[in-house]
């Protein structure tokens, strides 16, 4: 590392052998999804508040002449990225990263036979984790969450939304969305908020009950504490009158939307989520030809899919290739929670998108990136490497782009930038 002076800039990465992105600051649909640049022998000028000043090859960067006066000088840090190959950060915009235990009883159970709703029936599921995040403290949640958010980073996630949803009172969604706060304020990672107290019912109340309280008690007292709402609208969870209620109260209070949609059975999901105006519908292994249609003409709905959920319950995946050939806007993201998707690891959804949903690595790249962004209403300053965007991206020790879904579950990342400085690993 050596310094020199440079104009209004505080670092320069380069020497990145390839550096591949999509450009733009809305999500891509259909086939531009496989829109990608790839700069050879690259380099990335960072601004003093962690943006991108100007991406190109090194030698473009350097100024030549007029020479810069003096007085406008200011040191910058040469950083040599020794040939790697740099790709934007991962925002993994579906996450339900705080929670307070495990449950690998339950994935036992499942390689045993037993279906997801089998379980929640037998007393697991979504009801367990809230009673243990009833027991633990705000502090507890946030030191059972923290290492989850800090993999995620080493694993070039850059940008994350964490759901509340394992509370299910006022108490405690509000006791979720402060860990997520603590969390937030300990990682260098962005984090966005959603509330998500309609994910089940409580045992002991009754379903007209619990909505009624999510509409005048928990969103009333919680909207400030979250950018986004989301309800899960599915079969024996929340119903589509229940799941517009609950949205447009919360829109009324000025939240976004996000939508659990057509994940165990097809219940009109997609086009409720469409209807609403929601960032994204999410899941969709149940979608209909109607709600794929519906996404493909929303303004800006993304059709969000979360491949290691369908693996770790043994269902159908999305389909992806239908989504994206009838000109959807996809995004992948893990769903990292203790119950049907154990894992903080994008690399490894990019993987499934393109071993198990047909989407090209370029697609899933995308989808990993800009789409989740625009999924989260981020398009504008995340999810590429571009002038004006965030300085958040990731140096792999891979030859090429298509070797990071290739190689399957291993991480060959070298280093993590986030907001310009090397936030995990080394350069
Ligand atoms: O996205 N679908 C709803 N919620 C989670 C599962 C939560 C749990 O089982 O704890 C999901 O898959
Ligand atoms: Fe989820």
């Amino acid at each position: 590392m050596k310094t020199a002076s440079y104009f209004c800039s505080v670092k320069l990465y380069h020497n990145i052998r390839l550096l591949y992105t999509p450009v733009g600051f809305s999500a891509k649909r259909g086939k531009e999804m496989a829109d990608i640049e790839t700069v050879p022998n690259a380099a990335i000028l960072t601004t003093e508040d962690g943006r991108i000043q100007a991406v190109g090859s090194f030698s473009e960067e350097r100024p030549t002449s007029p020479p810069i006066p003096s007085e406008k000088r200011i040191e910058i840090e040469e950083i040599d990225c020794r040939g790697l190959v740099a790709l934007p950060g991962f925002v993994d915009s579906h996450t339900h990263a705080v929670f307070y235990g495990e449950r690998s009883e339950e994935f036992a159970m499942r390689a045993e036979g037993r279906s997801y709703q089998e379980i929640a029936g037998m007393g697991g599921g979504i009801r367990s984790s809230v009673e243990a995040v009833g027991q633990a403290t705000k502090e507890e949640i946030a030191e059972y969450s923290r290492p989850f958010t800090r993999r995620a980073l080493a694993l070039g996630t850059t940008l994350m939304e964490i759901k509340s949803g394992y509370g299910l009172s006022l108490e405690a969604e509000r006791k979720l969305l402060e860990a997520a706060d603590i969390v937030s304020r300990e990682t260098p990672m962005q984090i966005v908020k959603t509330f998500l107290g309609a994910h089940a019912v409580p045992r002991g109340r009754t379903q007209r009950e619990y909505v009624e309280s999510i509409v005048s008690e928990q969103l009333p007292s919680l909207y400030a504490m979250a950018e986004f709402c989301d309800v899960f609208m599915d079969e024996g969870y929340f119903s589509e009158d229940e799941t517009v209620r609950i949205c447009k109260r919360a829109k009324e209070l000025g939240m976004k939307i996000k939508l659990h949609a057509d994940e165990l059975a097809e219940t009109h999901g997609a086009e409720t989520a469409v209807t609403l105006g929601a960032f994204s519908a999410d899941h969709l292994l149940n979608v209909s030809d109607a709600g794929i249609r519906a996404l493909s003409e929303s303004e800006h709905t993304v059709a969000t899919l979360l491949p290691i959920t369908a693996l770790s319950l043994r269902a159908a995946y999305a389909p992806a290739r239908k989504l994206i050939d009838a000109g959807c806007a996809v995004a992948l993201a893990t769903d990292c929670n203790p119950g049907s998707s154990m894992s903080e690891n994008m690399q490894f959804a990019v993987s499934l998108g393109v071993i198990a949903m047909q989407m090209s690595p370029a697609e899933a790249l995308t989808a990993a990136t800009l789409n989740g962004a625009a999924a989260l209403d981020r398009a504008r300053t995340h999810g590429t490497i571009e002038g004006g965007k965030m300085a958040d991206f990731v140096l792999y020790d891979i030859p090429r782009l298509e070797y990071m879904p290739y190689h399957i579950a291993v991480s060959d990342i070298v280093a993590v930038v986030r907001g310009g400085s090397v936030v995990s690993g080394a350069l």
